[in-house]
């Protein structure tokens, strides 16, 4: 384990073990021990060309809590944004630095970073990926269902880059996902090949479908994501359109099981992917989803840094 670039290079050990420990850090962050000590002096730059609420602070405070140091570092700010190269910029930075985080658009450039440069990379969402949120994610669904194997996780809506890390996650962990988007806005086929290789491996059942209520029957968790993400902005207006058949509303939730939980990455927005009945309602855990980024990242820098 060098990189965290996509949940693919993990093998399913790695990835249980990582999120074993993630659940003895917050355990203990609960119980105020905080291993100030595992990367004491230690700096991770995080390196944004996106904006973030939940990556930006619980990588910093996460950083914090084990003893290391964080920059932020805007791509508006740094050479990067100028049109330094990647390859320079991870040259430059391996000298500094212990570990890098980057938010971006192309995956490429984040394997770039790690090709050129000499320490972990953690890639902290591209148009493609976002690992960081499927350990979170995974973490949760083990703490409210103890267990992955024979469950049914349901994704319903745009087939973007946490649905490609979902149906990679899921599979890695053995259990079965299904998911539906319209026509057109499917998960990369990249991906989906990705999945059903580790799929096949663990057991796991991977689905990839167009009809929402199809995907829901019987799951045990219905999760889904903004129909707009960072970077597609002109396509809003056709996308709300399109989407709309798609919305998780009380009426959805009913087809799933009576005890399913409702989870999203957040930003959310309520009235198109979700209904404030759902999100705000009694099956949703996106706020301990939300909290787990901190655990689940603090394992993934320990493993990668400590
Ligand atoms: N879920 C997630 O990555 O949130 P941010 O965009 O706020 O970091
Ligand atoms: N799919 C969303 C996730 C945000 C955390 C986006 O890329 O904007």
């Amino acid at each position: 384990m060098k990189h965290l670039l996509c949940l693919s290079q993990w093998t399913s050990k790695e990835i249980n073990e990582t999120l074993k420990l993630a659940e003895e850090l917050k355990y203990e962050n609960k119980n105020d021990i905080r291993h100030n000590h595992l990367l004491k002096g230690k700096s991770l730059g995080l390196i944004f060309s996106k904006s973030s609420t939940r990556t930006r602070v619980s990588f910093e405070v996460g950083m914090y809590q084990l003893g290391g140091y964080s920059l932020f570092l805007s791509a508006n700010d740094i050479q990067l944004g100028r049109g330094e190269t990647v390859s320079d910029t991870a040259r430059t930075l391996s000298r500094y630095l212990d570990g890098i985080m980057i938010r971006t658009y192309k995956q490429s450039d984040v394997e770039q970073l790690a090709a050129c440069g000499n320490i972990p990379i953690i890639n902290g969402l591209t148009d493609s990926q976002h690992p960081c949120q499927i350990l979170a994610d995974l973490q949760t669904i083990k703490e409210y269902k103890g267990k992955f194997k024979g469950l049914k996780l349901a994704y319903v809506g745009d087939g973007n880059n946490v649905a490609n890390s979902l149906m990679i996650g899921c599979a890695k962990v053995g259990m079965n996902i299904s998911v539906a988007t319209p026509k057109g806005y499917e998960c990369d086929e990249e991906s989906i090949k990705l999945a059903k290789d580790a799929a096949s491996h663990t057991g796991a059942i991977v689905i990839n479908g167009y009809d929402p209520i199809e995907a829901v029957k019987d799951a045990d968790v219905v999760y889904t994501d903004t129909w707009v993400s960072m970077g597609m902005e002109s396509e809003k207006e056709q996308r709300l359109r399109v989407f709309m058949p798609y919305q998780v509303n009380k009426e959805l939730m009913q087809k799933a099981k009576n005890d399913a939980i409702f989870m999203h990455c957040l930003p959310a927005y309520r009235g198109y992917e979700v209904d404030a009945d759902v999100i705000d309602g009694p099956q949703s855990v996106v706020f301990e989803e939300a909290e787990n980024r901190l655990h689940a990242q603090k394992a993934v820098l320990v493993k990668l840094m400590g």
